[in-house]
């Protein structure tokens, strides 16, 4: 309550300016979303590929309260199953996830990861970089479905869709595709009852609008693309009248209580990071990639062909500033439209390539390329045999692979091949970090960041509810600057306990 500082009643009372009720970090979001997932906060760690949402991360945040999704992506089956024996002995029954990528370079790594998920009962991953859906996506799904004694559907496996075009997005927030579910029961995967079931459910309840960020991306607007997808939300639920509400969460550019507090106000179900995590110290990468985040500025990124759609010119946004990645890379893809082989490349540039960049003759890369692919997936050799350009595509594959390794590791001799993915929001983060604990890589912990920008998003809620009112606020009162763990914790109290005044 704002009213100076006499009594609010009484003889010297003052007007009442305004009033704003407690808002506690736990009530932003949609309650359906956090029960859904038994979890305290509307706060989703994304998945970074090769276990940047490392072990470490994932647990750190189930323990806080918040769901985090392993980055699988890029990992082979043993790697993640080694993932899912230590997250389910640590993390018991407190949810958390995994992420179930599209490689539609690798089908079969796509079902084998579906397949491991259902025997170890993974029951929620994050799919992402669908265009469409497939098969063994829809076979995770719908597996186990059934109807409870009071006549309920129940379906054991949780998808939270992230995607950034709307036409994908219909089809995540539309019942799976009739011939799919034919598939699966002619393979022996259904029962024609599940089957029938199967009308009843959307291929996922969560859909993370997935504006510019770090790694694959559209670059769409926030602002532009919440909106719009807040909208199919509730044409889909219209049309299909679906038991559990769809919902619609927020990623991309989330890095300061501002954007936070905005994807909230906007309607969003809940808000996803991605790049703020990599910067912290229980992320899968190096050292030295922390502190090259920690000196990014807003327009240090730029996109850089992608290694896993490398030959369809998809791009990724990575980090621009200590690295010569994606220069390189851009080269690379610019010498692959032009050129059908490796023999076809004129001398200067293949120099060129072999002294800075492969640090090897093509023909040595090609062999070293050969034999990951060997045990990887060998239809890429025979293919490459057959297609001299193919075979050039792999050899220049294996470096933009190789760059985000070197770039993990913090290989010392190879920082200027760093491929670090990373947003726009990283520049934001450390502007609004700067002069604080958590401008210090060091200090960067994933679940003090997230209680920051949750704590740091409700303030900022009610000064904007004050400000409606139009109450003027001075500029500390409608800012909210990074606060260390121990000055957190008291304002993490219950809810019982929050009732404050503000003055
Ligand atoms: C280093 C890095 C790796 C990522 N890898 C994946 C991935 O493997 N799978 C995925 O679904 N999203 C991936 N993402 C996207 C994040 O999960 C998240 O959606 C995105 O970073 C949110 O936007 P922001 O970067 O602005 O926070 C990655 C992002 C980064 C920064």
């Amino acid at each position: 309550m704002i009213g100076g500082d006499a009594p609010v009643d009484g003889a010297d009372a003052l007007p009442l300016l305004g009033y704003v009720p407690v808002l506690l970090p736990e009530q932003l979001g949609d309650p359906a979303f956090r029960t859904s997932h038994g979890v305290r906060y509307a706060y989703v760690v994304g998945a970074m590929a090769n276990g940047i949402t490392s072990e470490a991360l994932v647990e750190a945040a189930a323990r806080a309260g918040m769901l985090a999704f392993f980055g699988a992506a890029g990992l082979d089956p043993g790697r993640v199953e080694q993932a899912i024996d230590r997250l389910s002995a640590n993390l018991g029954d407190k949810p958390f996830g995994f992420n179930l990528i599209h490689s539609p370079n690798e089908p079969d790594l796509e079902a084998a990861i579906v397949e491991l998920y259902l025997r170890r009962r993974v029951r929620c991953v994050s799919a992402s970089a669908y265009l469409g859906l497939t098969l063994p996506l829809v076979k995770y799904r719908l597996a186990g479905i059934h109807r409870d004694a009071d006549g309920r559907v129940v379906i054991p496996n949780r998808v939270v869709a992230k995607v950034s075009r709307i036409e994908v997005a219909r089809k995540f927030f539309s019942p799976p595709p009739v011939d799919m579910v034919r598939a699966l029961v002619d393979a022996g995967a259904l029962t024609a009852e599940q089957a029938e079931l199967a009308a009843q459910v959307p291929v996922a309840e969560d859909l993370t609008a997935e504006a510019d960020s770090g790694g694959h991306t559209d670059n769409r607007p926030a602002l532009a693309l919440i909106p719009t997808m807040l909208a199919l939300r509730d044409e889909m639920q219209a049309r299909h009248a679906y038991e559990v509400k769809l919902r619609v969460g927020a990623a991309g550019g989330i890095a300061t209580p501002a954007s936070a507090a905005a994807a909230f106000a906007m309607g969003a179900a809940y808000v996803l990071t991605g790049t703020v995590n990599q910067a912290c110290v229980e992320s899968g990468t190096s050292d030295a990639v922390r502190a090259m985040l920690a000196d990014a500025e807003q327009a240090d990124v730029m996109m850089a062909p992608a290694a896993d759609m490398f030959e369809m010119g998809v791009k990724v946004q990575v980090l621009k500033r200590g690295t010569m990645f994606a220069l390189r890379a851009r080269k690379l893809y610019e010498l692959y439209r032009a050129h059908g082989s490796i023999e076809a490349l004129p001398a200067l540039q293949r120099a060129m390539l072999e002294r800075d960049y492969f640090r090897c003759t093509l023909e040595e890369a090609w062999l070293q390329t050969r034999d990951f692919f060997a045990t990887r997936d060998p239809s890429q050799n025979e293919r490459a045999e057959r297609d001299p350009k193919h075979k050039l595509a792999l050899v220049f594959r294996k470096y933009l692979g190789q760059s985000s390794n070197w770039a993990n590791v913090g290989e010392p001799t190879r920082q200027a091949d760093y491929q670090v993915w990373c947003g726009p929001a990283m520049g934001a983060f450390n502007e609004w970090t700067r002069g604080s604990s958590l401008a210090e890589p060091a200090r960067r912990e994933a679940v003090t960041v997230a209680h920051n920008l949750l704590v740091g998003a409700a303030a900022l809620t009610r000064a904007n509810w004050l400000r409606a009112q139009g109450v003027a606020l001075p500029v500390d009162a409608a800012t909210f600057a990074p606060r260390e763990p121990e000055a957190l914790a008291k304002l993490l109290r219950p809810a019982a306990e929050e009732a404050e005044v503000v003055r």
